[in-house]
């Protein structure tokens, strides 16, 4: 035999010399969970190790988290029924608790990355990422409202806006929106493609967002489908997206690197609640390591295209690689 590929395995070093994939903690966005009032750190049932922080204790995580080198944060908040209705209002009230937790945190960290989520869900009453008009999702009218949401929070101090509802046109309208009232630099991370996945279940605890009716079919991409990321992938490159993210990750590694081959912007991948509650899950068993497959999840994510991951291990991987 000439040719033997084993040689190449034969020691760490050697393994570490012809290794093709490498993981920083620069790669990844923590996502974080935010509950209104003070002095609450409340574990998610579903994500074990994940937590809802008021603003004072995600201030902590945060200078924590900066501690471990960890340099940028996606917010997400949980609201509560009493403040959600048909319209999301809520969403753009400058006074709400979610945008001024924003604010203090630019204040606190100006040298972070802070990154938002853009979609009606967590304001919502039905549930849903758009506007519902006889059990119908609204596209046209729906973004106003996203755009009124990303300019306010773009005004709280956002660095990157995650437009996460899947309307059609919604990157464009925002940039618009921003560009005009003077935010030409606050960045457009687009949910480029999104799947209907089984996976986002633990999440929708963790905000109490789940859609009161129905399910998201008619907006969120069909797992059966690759060619239609392109497409959406043409229209938010156009429309000016910064970054073009797939989400989930790791049913969706093919669409990562479809999306990393066509196109020159940085593809992110979302690590989705449910593939990081099913390693801990597994762990809790015994029938995993939860470390190992943290590094082979996230390697395999980058090996796949992705520039950015967003993960809840973010934390964790920082920790183990500190
Ligand atoms: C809201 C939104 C969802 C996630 C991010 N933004 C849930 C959904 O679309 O129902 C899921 C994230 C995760 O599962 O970790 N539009």
């Amino acid at each position: 035999m000439l040719r033997r590929p084993r040689r190449n395995r034969k020691s760490d070093s050697v393994r570490k010399l012809v290794e093709e994939t490498s993981l920083s903690v620069k790669d990844l966005i923590f996502p974080l969970f935010l509950i209104e009032g003070s002095n609450k750190k409340i574990e998610v049932q579903s994500m074990p190790g994940i937590f809802r922080f008021s603003q004072d204790l995600l201030l902590k995580e945060i200078e924590e988290c900066l501690k471990l080198g960890i340099t940028a944060f996606d917010v997400f908040p949980a609201y509560p029924e009493s403040l959600k209705d048909s319209v999301a209002s809520e969403s753009y009230n400058p006074e709400t608790f979610y945008l001024k937790a924003l604010r203090e945190v630019k204040k606190q960290f100006p040298e972070v990355c802070l990154m938002s989520d853009v979609a009606m869900d967590p304001y919502s009453s039905d549930g849903h990422d758009g506007l519902v008009k006889e059990g119908k999702i609204l596209n046209d009218e729906t973004l106003e409202i996203l755009a009124k949401m990303s300019l306010a929070q773009a005004d709280a101090g956002v660095d990157i806006i995650g437009p996460s509802d899947m309307m059609d046109g919604r990157v464009g309208y925002i940039r618009e929106l921003l560009d005009e009232s003077g935010f030409t630099d606050t960045s457009i991370m687009s949910y480029t493609a999104k799947y209907a996945s089984a996976f986002y279940g633990p999440f929708r605890d963790a905000l109490d967002s789940a859609p009161k009716f129905g399910d998201k079919k008619t907006y969120q991409m069909n797992p059966a489908n690759s060619q239609e990321a392109l497409i959406e992938g043409d229209l938010d490159t156009e429309e000016g997206a910064d970054f073009l993210m797939v989400k989930p990750a790791l049913s969706y590694l093919d669409i990562i690197k479809l999306l990393n081959d066509n196109f020159p912007l940085p593809i992110a991948a979302y690590n989705v609640s449910g593939e990081y509650s099913m390693i801990k899950a597994s762990a809790e068993k015994g029938w995993i390591e939860s470390d190992r497959a943290m590094l082979e999840v996230l390697l395999s994510i980058k090996r796949a295209g992705a520039k950015v991951i967003l993960t809840y291990f973010a934390k964790e991987y920082a920790s183990l690689v500190k």
